[in-house]
């Protein structure tokens, strides 16, 4: 069942159809599909995945999303957007919501966009009034959280993060609009070192999303 490196991914199912996963009724289980029992699977799922539809991964995801929601302004077509996604998906975030303009480019999401749940919103403040509609069990709203590296943010070093939360970006060039800053609850930076003011938004996504999986999610 092992991936040649020449071709990712796995084979038929080995043993062939006689040996597909079959349930006591000898009906075929309904997470598999036929044509990747048939012919093999070459998408860039984890092995649990496996042979698996894609209606079954992303119902399977939906039981164990994390609370955390990603957030982006999108005020320029902006590459990194499909970063962000791909990074979420790896992290089981809630959601992707995208501020600004619905066309972004896919590529760099690597196709995990159809297994995450990614919501646009045309300006800001449409995301803001969904935050504060949306929270833990159904009310409450969830805590917007920016991320920049702005006068007046605070260092994501030993910040704790809340469980249920978004994790707000700015866009490449100019950062998050001063209408999302006074919309946060705080803004936080990751600390920098070097001489450069900023770092790349889609490395600047992944600590972030990363400080939140070391705060509230186990190995
Ligand atoms: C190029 S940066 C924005 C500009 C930045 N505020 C500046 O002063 O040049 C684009 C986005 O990446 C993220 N980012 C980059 N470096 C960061 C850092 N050190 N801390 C937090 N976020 C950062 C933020 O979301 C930011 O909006």
């Amino acid at each position: 069942m092992d991936a040649s490196p020449e071709t990712p991914g796995v084979g038929p199912w080995p043993g062939g159809e006689a040996a597909w996963p079959r349930g006591a009724d000898d009906a075929l289980d309904p997470r598999y599909d036929v044509a990747l029992l048939a012919e093999g699977d070459r998408r860039n799922v984890v092995d649990r995945y496996r042979y698996w539809t894609l209606e079954a991964i992303v119902a399977d995801l939906d039981t164990r999303r994390h609370p955390f929601h990603v957030a982006i302004e999108n005020w320029v077509h902006d590459l990194n957007i499909g970063s962000v996604v791909r990074t979420a998906n790896a992290f089981a975030a809630a959601e992707v919501h995208i501020v600004g303009r619905r066309r972004w480019n896919r590529r760099g999401a690597m196709v995990t966009d159809r297994y995450q749940h990614v919501r646009h919103h045309p300006e800001v403040g449409d995301l803001l009034a969904w935050a504060a509609d949306d929270g833990p069990d159904g009310g409450g709203g969830l805590p917007v959280i920016g991320i920049d590296n702005v006068p007046g943010s605070v260092p994501i070093e030993g910040y704790e993060l809340p469980r249920a939360c978004v994790l707000l970006f700015g866009q490449e060039q100019s950062g998050l609009t001063p209408q999302a800053q006074a919309a946060c609850r705080d803004v936080l930076h990751i600390t920098q070192f070097g001489s450069t003011r900023s770092l790349n938004a889609g490395a600047a996504a992944a600590i972030a999303m990363h400080a939140w999986i070391t705060r509230h999610a186990g190995p």
